[in-house]
């Protein structure tokens, strides 16, 4: 059975209160099932935090053993230098998501620190932003 592993950055927790005009009114956790409903046979495991260094240590926990990552840094995509140098450091393909278009955003949000580690981004897709990852995962 392949592992794949979503995790979440700082204020993902708030999804469906945070924002709803632009993260929309679901939380993660209610989206989950659905997702897992789509790949019976893919172990999907699930972890947010707020913490960069949280986020760091569930990164190298799970990246020399599960077939890949999808990762939504929020915030800390755009400064991480220390999520950039984790994931370059990982065995596991680690696909970079944005529920918003952050091309259409804010300048700030423009620039991603970690891209350049990641097998690839989707961003503005809403919640699908993650089905499209996982899809991309099971595809290489
Ligand atoms: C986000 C976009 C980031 O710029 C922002 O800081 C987030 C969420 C997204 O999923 O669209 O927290 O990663």
């Amino acid at each position: 059975m392949k592992k794949i592993m979503i995790i979440n950055g700082p204020n993902l927790n708030l999804l469906g209160v945070r924002e709803p005009g632009i993260y929309g009114s679901s939380s993660f956790e209610s989206y989950l099932p659905s997702l897992r409903g789509r790949y019976p046979d893919v172990e999907l495991q699930y972890f947010q935090s707020n913490i960069e260094g949280e986020l760091i240590d569930r990164l190298q926990a799970v990246g020399f053993d599960y077939d890949g990552i999808v990762l939504n840094a929020g915030a800390y995509t755009h400064t991480s230098v220390a999520l950039l140098d984790c994931i370059r450091s990982l065995k596991a393909p680690v696909i970079e998501v944005h529920i918003s278009n952050v091309h259409r955003r804010e300048e700030f949000r423009h620039h991603s620190m970690i891209s350049a580690g990641c097998l690839g981004v989707i961003c503005g897709f809403g919640l699908d932003s993650y089905r499209l990852a996982v899809e991309a995962l099971l595809a290489g």
